[in-house]
């Protein structure tokens, strides 16, 4: 794994979000795999700045979102549609068959998530992986346990993962949805590279855990060891714990 540290969380979205630009340049058909939450916001910021300004290419770049929450869909104000909308989506042109998201008010939940795996693989797998981290190890919602789902799943948000996602919900924890769809394990690491982001002390020992913890299901990110070209983009909160 190739551990990155930047002095700001500022920094490291730049510079992710200036390779992003490299990658779609070199690939205009690239399928990326997207991550919500508030690590991201710096990167999208950064990438509607530049697609304003005409850098980046959208239209044939193909996107697939980690998560959704279920029983939330565009215009529930805490979906992940309405963050990724906000954050990205309404600033750029891309059409709708290019935005893959799941879909959290799906009448059938487990065909949704079958359905997400194989517009995954028609659309020639994920080039290029973005991911955040949750202080408690998770990686899109495959939370710490005594297993963990290879394939997009439904996924019970355990109560620690319910209170950070409290801000999305006007702080109230309560109205953030107990369960969620969530690509799998095995589906993360089947995207041919994997950038991990990681900002802020309440981090650093989940971080401690992805780098040099052993292989297990209680840190989901752990797995990422498996994997042969993770990139760990970290502040120094979130490098604090490492050598
Ligand atoms: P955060 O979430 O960016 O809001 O800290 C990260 C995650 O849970 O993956």
């Amino acid at each position: 794994m190739l551990i990155e540290r930047f002095d700001t969380d500022e920094v490291l979205a730049s510079t992710l979000a200036t390779r992003l630009i490299d990658a779609i340049s070199l690939n205009p058909r690239l399928v990326l795999g997207l991550p919500t939450g508030r690590t991201p916001v710096a990167l999208y910021r950064e990438l509607r700045w530049h697609s304003q300004r005409g850098h980046l290419d959208w239209s044939h770049v193909r996107t697939f979102n980690l998560d959704e929450f279920v029983g939330l869909g565009a215009g529930d104000p805490g979906s992940y549609r309405s963050y990724m909308q906000a954050a990205l989506f309404d600033h750029v042109r891309m059409t709708p068959e290019q935005i893959g998201m799941l879909d959290g008010r799906a009448p059938n939940l487990v065909a949704e998530c079958a359905r997400y795996e194989r517009a995954i693989a028609q659309a020639g797998g994920i080039d290029l992986q973005i991911l955040g981290i949750g202080a408690n190890g998770h990686i899109g919602f495959n939370e710490p346990g005594d297993t963990l789902e290879a394939e997009t799943h439904v996924a019970e948000l355990r109560a620690e993962t319910r209170r950070a996602n409290a801000g999305w919900f006007g702080g109230d924890t309560t109205q953030v949805p107990s369960h969620a769809l969530s690509m799998g394990i095995a589906t993360i690491l089947r995207g041919r590279e994997i950038v991990l982001m990681a900002t802020g002390a309440g981090k650093q020992d989940a971080v401690a855990g992805l780098v040099n913890g052993q292989l297990t299901p209680r840190l989901p990110a752990s797995f990422l060891q498996l994997h042969p070209r993770v990139t760990a983009m970290l502040d120094r909160g979130a490098a604090q714990r490492l050598a």
